[in-house]
């Protein structure tokens, strides 16, 4: 097992009719700033328990973060956290208003180009604290220090992370999901999967409990995504779904494990060229890094066809391995997530192209040991 730290110092506040509890996480005398996306909060009622428990509170309010949050948006608020002297920002909304509010926090207080954040990896000493109401499970977003941020006028998207961004507080009430369009629900079950996948699958360090946790993630995923899809207002399934978005991206199931997160940064690049959602990109692409890391991470496959698709232990570790890259593209092909990039009317050669050379110009390599170069990105996407 490898060495860890780990302090997550998130409050959640998980449950039936939990919106209200806001008003008591955020002091009276805070301005707070609260931000959202393009209007579904608005659809669905949150809005409303939002304002009606904040009624004696400062709030103001910045809509339209899109999703994959843009740079060029974000930096709007961050004029109005300066001008209007914002010292407490509430994110209601996805993974997407969420990071952008992550950035936020952070570019308000930031001496200097706020995108170095992103690029150039610049410290951040100092951030407005923040807390948010969570409406979409998918990124972990509501209990981790990270966050994706994109920009329109290069088409790049970047992640950040800093302890200093971790949400004071998240409200979690999966009633808030019964209103996300299947497509939605869908990529947060497939980001969930691959994010628990990006620390579950990859050389083993011996780290039998972690692996015990992860895999029985992924089967308990497995079974309540089906009736989440079947029944979208089943209470208990919304928030099985939602509990396991949490923790899968909470890093606390892979504390002392190695990561990989290859899949990630290609699908980062998919999204940031051609648009499509951050779920679908890594459905694309997932299978394929694992047929080209098959070896070295066989160990693991092995082990997950066993324990979560019911093969027989006593086959070769080679063709079990086969088993769970199989099973797992045919999983979420059963909930209705295409993985090919011919899927979404997207050219592989043009893709493996301008992604490998990204990946050239910045020095990029990827993988578990820093191994998949971007000859491999070549010819992982022109598989995919
Ligand atoms: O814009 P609004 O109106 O809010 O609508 C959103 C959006 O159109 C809608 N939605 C959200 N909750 C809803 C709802 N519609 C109806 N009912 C609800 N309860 O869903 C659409 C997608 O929302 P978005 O926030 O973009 O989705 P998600 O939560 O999947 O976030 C995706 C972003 O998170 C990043 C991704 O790269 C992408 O930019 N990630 C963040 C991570 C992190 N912070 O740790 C890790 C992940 O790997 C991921 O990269
Ligand atoms: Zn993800």
């Amino acid at each position: 097992m490898l060495n860890f730290e780990f302090q997550a110092p998130t409050k959640v506040i998980f449950g039936r009719n939990t919106i209200q509890k806001v008003k008591d996480e955020i002091p009276k005398d805070k301005k707070i700033l609260m931000t959202y996306g393009s209007g579904s909060i608005r659809k669905n009622g949150v809005y409303k328990k939002v304002m009606e428990a904040l009624k004696d509170h400062t709030v103001l309010e910045f809509a339209g973060i899109e999703p994959n949050p843009k740079f060029e948006t974000l930096m709007k608020a961050v004029e109005i956290v300066k001008n209007e002297n914002i010292d407490f920002l509430l994110a209601v909304g996805g993974g997407s208003t969420l990071d952008g509010t992550k950035f936020i926090a952070a570019a308000s207080k930031f001496e200097g180009d706020p995108w170095d954040i992103l690029t150039k990896g610049a410290e951040i000493k100092d951030a407005i604290p923040l807390g948010d109401i969570i409406t979409l499970p998918a990124t972990g977003s509501e209990m981790n220090p990270g966050a994706v941020i994109s920009r329109l006028s290069t088409d790049e998207k970047f992640a950040f992370m800093s302890p200093l961004v971790y949400p004071r507080f998240s409200i979690i009430d999966p009633e808030t999901t019964y209103s996300l369009p299947e497509k939605q629900t869908v990529n947060g079950i497939v980001d969930t999967f691959v994010h628990t996948m990006e620390q579950y699958a990859t050389y083993d360090a011996n780290t039998p409990l972690q692996d015990e946790w992860m895999l029985g993630l992924i089967k308990t995923l497995m079974v309540e995504a089906k009736k989440v899809l079947k029944n979208p207002n089943d209470y208990e399934a919304r928030a099985n779904v939602f509990w396991c978005a949490t923790c899968g991206l909470n890093y606390w199931m892979s504390l002392g494990c190695v990561q990989d997160w290859s899949t990630h940064m290609i699908g980062h690049e998919l999204t940031a060229l051609y648009g499509i959602d951050h779920g679908e990109s890594l459905a694309i692409v997932l299978p394929r890094v694992w047929k080209n890391r098959k070896n070295e991470k066989m160990r693991k496959l092995a082990k997950m066809a066993v324990e979560v698709f019911g093969a027989n232990e006593f086959l070769p570790k080679n063709i079990l391995a086969d088993i769970t890259i199989k099973k797992t593209k045919k999983f979420f092909e059963s909930i209705g997530r295409r993985t090919k990039l011919a899927d979404y009317g997207i050219d592989k050669e043009d893709a493996a192209k301008k992604i490998s050379q990204r990946f050239k110009k910045r020095g990029t390599v990827l993988g578990e040991r820093q191994t998949i170069t971007p000859d491999e990105v070549y010819e992982i996407l022109m598989h995919c």
